[in-house]
């Protein structure tokens, strides 16, 4: 077996869920982190500037002699994972926003998508949304001030508890049975 390490990386701290389900399912893996906080948020930020600070953050991450990369980052995937695969000889494994498992297992014909900006105007997004919109109506919303609210550690408190509902409560009174949390830094909300 190949005793390298694999590479996590994010936009700061939402890869850390990712993180964390890795070291539960390869508990004889070695993983080396890399979160951007110097950059985060990336989701308001272009494909230039995000592929720019990503490829930065992976070429140290390769320095340090890891044997794949997990982007576990839906913005850097959809922005920037074409350029990493073509620039780097590692296999790259992306995260995008799960629409499938979500739109196959509605029952109410609704679901919500909550992701940041630059997930939502990525192509794999756009692609994935089109394949299921004659089986599901599909509400794509960017959470707007989550990823500061876990970067600064206001996960819990009223603002978080006040931005999360004022967006849900829409797509809930809509019908939505399923809400996909296409950010990684969601889950901490
Ligand atoms: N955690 C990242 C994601 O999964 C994005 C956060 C950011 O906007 O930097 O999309």
């Amino acid at each position: 077996m190949n005793d390298a390490p694999i590479g996590v990386f994010d936009s700061g701290l939402g890869g850390l869920t990712v993180w964390s389900e890795l070291r539960r399912r390869l508990p004889r893996e070695s993983l080396l982190y890399y979160g951007d906080g110097k950059n985060c948020p990336y989701g308001d930020k272009t494909r230039e500037q995000v592929t720019e600070a990503v490829d930065f953050a992976i070429r140290r991450l390769v320095d340090r002699g890891v044997k794949l990369i997990v982007v576990a980052c839906n913005a850097a995937t959809a922005m920037a994972i074409d350029h990493l695969r073509a620039a780097y000889p590692i296999p790259f494994v992306g995260l995008e926003p799960a629409v499938k498992p979500a739109a196959l297992s509605s029952r109410s014909g609704v679901i919500g998508i909550l992701a940041t900006a630059a997930t939502l105007r990525g192509k794999l997004f756009r692609e994935t949304s089109r394949r299921y919109e004659d089986r599901v109506r599909i509400i794509a919303r960017v959470g707007e001030g989550f990823v500061e609210l876990v970067e600064q550690n206001r996960e819990r408190t009223e603002e978080a508890y006040r931005r999360v509902e004022r967006l849900l409560t829409p797509m809930i009174e809509a019908g939505a049975d399923r809400i996909v949390l296409g950010c990684t830094h969601y889950p901490f909300l």
